[in-house]
């Protein structure tokens, strides 16, 4: 696969297999998130790549219930998008319910983080998040043309003291993203996206 097909059949893949995947492997996965860039070059993106049982069950717990309060009767999440049919988004929730169930499961979870120096508020994870996420998709592509599956996950993510907790993390650090990682049961699609003309214009907006 050249770059571009990567880039164009990198859908989020939820539903994995329990088989290992080689720690070669995943240290291939954040050496190449590590190369993504930051800020002033500051490079304040730690990766924790969890395969311990116990601290997987932990953050599947935490997953459980971020996608709970999603998917709850009370929310105003929308059941269609103009660019997402209400088939394609319940086949999406059926997924993301799927990988509720099974995230203990998975054979790695990757912990995108940033260790800020200092204690974090919310003002520095607000300003962090844009050192964090050209990483994020550097792993994400990476797995794709490994042929693994990974998706970019922050439901889970909400109560931030309760992650830190769970990954003992210093006061210094906070994670953004959580990644399940694995050999995809599902096969591999081609992304959906607004087309060009919705979301790019030449100089000027209007
Ligand atoms: C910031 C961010 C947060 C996300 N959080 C979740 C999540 O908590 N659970 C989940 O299953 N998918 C999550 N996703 C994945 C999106 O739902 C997915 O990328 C989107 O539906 C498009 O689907 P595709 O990647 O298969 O094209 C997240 C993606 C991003 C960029």
């Amino acid at each position: 696969m050249d770059i571009f097909d990567v880039i164009y059949n990198c859908r989020s893949m939820r539903r994995l297999d329990e088989k290992p995947v080689p720690t070669e492997l995943l240290v291939e996965l954040v050496g190449a998130a590590n190369q993504a860039p930051s800020g002033s070059n500051i490079q304040m993106a730690r990766w924790l790549v969890v395969t311990d049982a116990g601290v997987k069950k932990d953050l599947a717990k935490l997953n459980r219930k971020g996608v709970e309060n999603y998917i709850g009767p009370k929310k105003t999440r929308p059941a269609a998008l103009p660019h997402q049919s209400k088939e394609k988004r319940s086949r999406m929730l059926d997924a993301v319910i799927w990988q509720m169930e099974h995230m203990a499961s998975v054979p790695a979870i990757v912990m995108a983080c940033m260790d800020f120096g200092e204690p974090v508020n919310d003002t520095m994870m607000s300003r962090g998040g844009g050192s964090i996420w050209p990483g994020v998709q550097n792993l994400l592509l990476s797995a794709r043309a490994l042929g693994l599956g990974a998706t970019p996950t922050t439901l889970g993510l909400r109560d931030r003291q309760a992650v830190a907790e769970v990954l003992n993390l210093p006061s210094t650090m906070a994670a953004f993203c959580l990644i399940p990682v694995g050999y995809p049961l599902g096969r591999f699609g081609t992304v959906v996206r607004k087309p060009l003309d919705e979301v790019m214009r030449w100089d000027q907006w209007s």
